[in-house]
């Protein structure tokens, strides 16, 4: 049987990118999920796509900025199915732009609602439930929550805020069975560096990096559930994020060099 078989597992920002690209990889295992973002019609067809590889699929129109939009998830997930094994926090945003060229510096604090506090607002709701059935949260971070990249200073900001929170509250959460899963991923191909806003706050547009030469989110999909079903405590997607680990405290400059170089930042 497929370890995650049956298993109630709520993702958030599941109608793109890598959330829709998780839900459609563990539907094969024809789990329970609880699929939430904001738009239910694209919430819809990926339920559409997941309950077609056989699995069951709630969907729950969400925004994770409101404490009280995340509460209503998961009492609607424990309404339908009763029990909570997995939350995935994967909904998220960014902002590409020179921190000093930025029109509004309030970008930033949405930056933090969004990325920061759309994970722990749902994480909070969900704690009794996870205890009770010795669960997993799994926070999708980033390498910029490892290392800061220039142009990506509030997006690197709330990251490594996810980092610190989650790191936290797995020590936190040990004698109760909780487990807790970090995802890092490099750059991955999907919307959100197309609807990343500019020095303006408008959005982008146009990927500023070449979506092709990224890792596909279904790639990325296929790794994120071997960490679920090892219960990893970090998962990275590429080789130059493990070795940017080592590197920011070996060789620091050369790190901030290459970080520049990836994005494309001249000074
Ligand atoms: N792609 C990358 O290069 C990369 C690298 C590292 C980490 N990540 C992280 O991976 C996660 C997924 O991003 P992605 O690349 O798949 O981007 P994406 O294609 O833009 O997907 C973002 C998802 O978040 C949802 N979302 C945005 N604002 C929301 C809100 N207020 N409430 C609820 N849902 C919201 C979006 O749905 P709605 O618009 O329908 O709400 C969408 O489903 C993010 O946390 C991102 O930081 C991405």
């Amino acid at each position: 049987m497929e370890a995650l078989a049956g298993k109630v597992i709520v993702i958030t920002g599941a109608s793109s990118g890598i959330g829709k690209a998780l839900a459609l990889e563990l539907a094969q295992q024809k789990p329970r999920l609880v699929l939430a973002a904001r738009n239910r019609e694209r919430l819809e067809e990926v339920a559409a796509l997941c309950q077609g590889r056989g699995a069951e699929a709630l969907v729950v129109p969400t925004d994770v900025t409101s404490a009280e939009a995340c509460r209503r998830l998961i009492e609607e997930t424990i309404a339908r199915f009763q029990s909570l094994d997995v939350l995935v926090n994967n909904a998220g945003a960014a902002m590409w732009a020179r921190f000093d060229e930025l029109a509004n510096a309030s970008r930033l604090e949405e930056l933090m609602q969004l990325n920061y506090m759309g994970s722990v607002y749902p994480t909070h709701s969900a704690l009794t439930h996870l205890k009770q059935s010795r669960g997993l949260i799994v926070a999708i971070a980033s390498i910029s929550g490892l290392i800061s990249p220039p142009l990506l200073s509030g997006y690197a900001a709330s990251k490594h805020a996810v980092m610190g929170f989650f790191e936290s509250l797995r020590i936190e959460l040990k004698a109760s069975g909780v487990g807790v899963t970090i995802v890092a991923p490099d750059f991955v191909q999907s919307e959100i560096l197309a609807k990343a806003t500019g020095a303006d706050g408008t959005s982008l547009g146009d990927s500023p990096l070449e979506q092709r030469s990224l890792l596909s989110a279904e790639k990325c999909a296929k790794k994120i559930v071997r960490g679920i079903e090892r219960r990893k405590r970090l998962v990275l997607t590429s080789e130059r994020s493990a070795w940017a680990r080592w590197g920011q405290i070996l060789a620091p400059k050369l790190v901030d060099r290459i970080s520049a170089k990836i994005v494309g930042f001249r000074e």
